[in-house]
């Protein structure tokens, strides 16, 4: 990394590293501000070291955010990852942006935060922020059980820029929110995850991730519902949310590139080893039965499906309706971006069955948000049921009904089958062992955490990557351990 001569400012948009925040906001001109995130900072740090990741480690080889363009806007390094520069960037911004939906539309973007929608905006911040860290407390163990040094490498990756996302929202509640802001950065750092007193704020992001495959799992359906809830904020009308999350996306995607090559190469090395030696189950060998994979998607995705709220949401239709969040690729949609007088079919329970009912577009948003993430989904699917077609397997993996296993919105009070199938509740609970990960399943995968920290070496149940990072080799040294 260059860095600019003593006293110089930052060329451009890129960060200052010598700065105690390296920012491309110009915090240094703004004193109140600069000193309200500096007493933060500490606070963030004790939060780190007794809720961030617990294998001792003297570097990481890790990618650090520099600016915000289109080349070169990360560094790669080794660091302690105490010394990590956790730094606030905004995508550049564009003077000419408008508004792109709801009653605003074509109006100029906001630079401050309207009075009527402070709340409501604040709120959407809060919910965002509180995911950030929950994340990284939900992974705090796993380092002692990394199947390698690339993977430990990478899950500490996640987890250093989570802690990024959780700063990003820090800054837009302390430069945008006064009091009422501070309170609430205060408050992500106090809610923990799992806690039973003060608990993160969504169902998903207090469960545990007890074992790799469920990381996996996570990073590939759950921060894949983040990359939907960003992009829905990178539309907003307050413009430093929005470039606050258009900067975000960018990093986000490297942590679904852990979860999809993550599962690409648990399922090859399944496949692997029932090619071989002609069988299912390869307990035997050390590895996870396709069943068992099936069974983690199972419980993810319906656990992400959550995430998405109800079907029909008042609330969301006001939040399109005032700008403070709009649609997943907004600008591509055709239609008039308003929808005052559009429909959509969302989800419901129809004569006790799963079916769809009519709403105003407006109201059914989370359905098509949801629509949009299930998609997805859908890609990750048939990308390791290609690698298991090129192993001559006939086996395939699928993603479940929607009804499945779901505890918000119309289907909650339903139990389905993975097909769609209602259930009674006697049925539910003799069969959903045969769909969700059993205590026998957890406790199987868990026995194959055996941590493989060895440079260069793999656990017996995955395949390694195809490439390293940054042009590395797999064995290189990611990570120097304590
Ligand atoms: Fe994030
Ligand atoms: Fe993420």
């Amino acid at each position: 990394m260059t860095v600019p001569a003593a006293g110089a400012p930052a060329p451009g948009n890129r960060a200052d590293y010598r700065e105690k925040i390296p920012n491309n906001v110009d915090l240094h001109e703004d004193r109140r501000l600069q000193r309200a995130l500096e007493s933060w900072q500490p606070n963030f740090l004790s939060w780190w070291s007794s809720m961030g990741p617990t294998l001792p480690t003297q570097d990481v080889y890790l990618r650090t955010a520099v600016n915000v363009g289109r080349e070169g806007w990360a560094h790669f390094d080794h660091v302690a990852m105490r010394d990590y520069r956790w730094g606030i960037f905004l995508a550049e911004r564009d003077r000419d942006r408008r508004i792109g939906f709801g009653q605003h539309k074509g109006e100029p973007v906001w630079q401050q935060v309207p009075g009527e929608y402070r709340a409501d905006l604040r709120r959407l911040i809060v919910i965002q922020g509180d995911t950030e860290p929950a994340s990284v407390e939900q992974q705090r163990n796993l380092g002692a059980t990394a199947p390698s040094l690339y993977d430990l490498r990478n899950l500490f990756q996640v987890n250093v820029e989570e802690g990024r996302h959780l700063w990003a929202m820090v800054y837009l509640l302390h430069a945008y929110f006064g009091r009422d802001g501070r309170e609430e950065a205060e408050l992500l750092l106090h809610r923990n995850s799992g806690s039973l007193e003060s608990p993160r704020i969504l169902g998903a992001f207090n469960e545990e991730t007890p074992d790799w495959l469920s990381f996996f799992m996570f990073t590939y359906f759950t921060d894949r519902d983040g990359k939907y809830q960003l992009g829905t904020l990178k539309e907003s009308a307050f413009d430093p949310l929005s470039r606050t999350c258009e900067f975000m996306l960018k990093e986000e995607s490297h942590h679904m590139f852990v979860g999809t090559t993550g599962i690409d190469r648990v399922v090859l090395r399944t496949a692997q080893l029932m090619r071989e030696h002609d069988t299912d189950d390869v307990v035997g060998f050390g590895a996870i039965p396709l069943g068992v994979i099936q069974k983690y998607v199972n419980f993810h995705y319906s656990v992400s499906l959550d995430l998405f709220g109800s079907e029909t949401s008042t609330n969301v239709a006001n939040y399109f309706t005032a700008g403070l969040k709009g649609r997943w690729s907004e600008e591509r949609r055709r239609d008039d971006h308003k929808l005052t007088d559009d429909s959509i079919l969302v989800d419901a329970v129809v004569d006790g069955q799963p079916g769809r009912s009519e709403v105003s577009a407006l109201v059914g948003l989370n359905t098509d948000l949801r629509r949009e993430y299930v998609d997805d989904c859908r890609n990750g699917l048939t990308r390791w049921n290609r690698i298991l077609e090129e192993a001559d397997l006939p086996q395939r993996l699928y993603l479940p009904h929607v009804a499945f296993n779901r505890r918000v919105g119309a289907f909650a009070g339903i139990e389905a089958s993975p097909e769609g199938e209602v259930l009674g509740a006697e049925e539910w609970a003799l069969r959903k062992g045969d769909w969700l990960p059993t205590e026998l399943d957890k406790t199987y995968v868990r026995s194959l955490m055996q941590p493989v920290h060895e440079r260069g070496k793999i656990a017996a149940w995955i395949a390694p990557p195809r490439q390293g990072i940054n042009g590395k080799p797999f064995d290189y040294e990611y990570v120097h351990l304590a």
